[in-house]
């Protein structure tokens, strides 16, 4: 049997181009950007390049790009860098659909004293923008909102909730490790002052990310060391993985309407055909205001993992892949007001750029298949 992978936002394949890009920086090429010979500027050259390109994608300019070691370090630094770095504000608002990354900091900065406010969603999985507003107050130094939720794939409302907050005085951060690649991001339209990369989320490697700071803006490093980075993320550059973003950010942004467009199509057909198959299926959140690619389906009477175990060869996920291997239904689901017995029916479906009309139809009748199965085996 065939191997389906339809999992791409828990991770993607490095692209070929991507691979390329970095190959050089592995081998021959393998300078300190910061040394003062041509093997030394050759590699620095890579990284301006790759800034210039990681900038373009989401309409920042190079200087505003800090290279990181993924997202998860990018959200830390945003976070505890704004809220935490001893300024005069000291409070956070964000929300109950946030990934781990962005949850684990606000804890951490509320055991040390923060206020942490976090703002529910509505039961299409969006968060309401005037609630964010209520929650802000003279204090908040930082509000962190998810751009497009992993697990369910609705996008949030940021540049309006970026709005309010500046009207506040309070600085806007976005965790955007879902959105950039798959959908149009542009740090000006959505008003944000922070936004978060990951690199494997866009077919460059594991480990490397970014976050954007606009121009202004001062935050504290997390660690402590030399200047690179501007000083806000020392150390020697990872030049290899920091070239293949830039290649993957080049690559994202020339095929980003096609990408998207094919990523939607097969998304319907996908759910058209299990919402032929499967009755009492559900699709978690907003049906319009969501990425092209993700689908989180409820299966009526079945849990999520026995469905997937069922269909050894279909690489899925049911909520969160940090999550795999618990039996607790996902804390998004649940934030969403939904039971825990319905939530523990959940399958994540996350189509890329290869996914093929053959895939879907192949993925679709497998699950199908499985649910059947799994539905005699229960009334017998
Ligand atoms: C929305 C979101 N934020 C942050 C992360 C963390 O990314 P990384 O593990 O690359 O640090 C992920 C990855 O699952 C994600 O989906």
């Amino acid at each position: 049997m065939t191997t389906i992978y339809l999992d791409y936002n828990a991770t993607t394949p490095v692209a070929p181009a991507v691979l390329d890009a970095m190959l050089p920086f592995l081998r021959g090429e393998f300078g300190n950007p910061s040394s003062i010979y041509a093997l030394g500027h050759r590699a620095r050259g890579a990284i301006e390049r790759a800034r210039a390109e990681v900038a373009r994608l989401i309409g920042a300019r190079p200087e505003e790009i800090i290279f990181t070691s993924g997202a998860t370090e990018a959200i830390n630094l945003a976070i505890r860098g704004v809220a935490g770095g001893g300024g005069a504000r000291s409070a956070i608002v964000t929300t109950t659909i946030e990934h781990p990354a962005t949850e684990a900091c606000c804890r951490l900065l509320e055991h040390r004293g923060h206020s942490v406010r976090r703002v529910g969603v509505d039961a299409d999985g969006i968060v309401i923008p005037g609630r964010v507003a209520e929650a802000i107050n003279d204090g908040t130094a930082l509000v962190t909102v998810i751009h497009a939720q992993n697990e369910i794939g609705t996008i949030q409302p940021v540049a309006e909730i970026a709005r309010r907050a500046r009207a506040e005085g309070a600085l806007m951060h976005t965790d955007a490790a879902q959105s950039v690649g798959k959908i149009p991001v542009d740090v000006r339209e959505l008003a944000v002052d922070l936004l978060t990369i990951a690199g494997h989320k866009l077919y460059a490697p594991k480990g490397v990310g970014a976050l954007f700071v606009r121009e202004g803006i001062a935050i504290p490093p997390l660690v402590v060391g030399a200047d690179q980075e501007r000083g806000l993320r020392p150390g020697t550059e990872n030049v290899a993985f920091i070239a293949g973003l830039g290649a993957a950010a080049r690559i994202a942004a020339d095929l980003l309407q096609q990408s998207a467009r094919q990523m939607r199509t097969l998304s319907a057909l996908l759910l058209a055909r299990l919402e032929a198959e499967v009755p009492g299926l559900r699709l978690v959140g907003s049906p319009d205001r969501r990425l092209p690619n993700t689908l989180n389906l409820l299966f009526p009477g079945v849990l999520g993992r026995d469905l997937l175990a069922d269909c050894p060869s279909l690489m899925a996920s049911t909520g969160s892949a940090c999550h795999a291997g618990s039996e607790e239904p996902s804390a998004i689901l649940t934030a969403l007001g939904m039971p825990r017995a319905t939530a523990l029916g959940a399958v994540r479906l996350s189509l890329g750029r290869s996914t093929t009309e053959a895939e879907v139809i192949e993925a679709a009748s497998r699950l199908a298949g499985a649910w059947r199965r799994r539905q005699q085996a229960t009334s017998v």
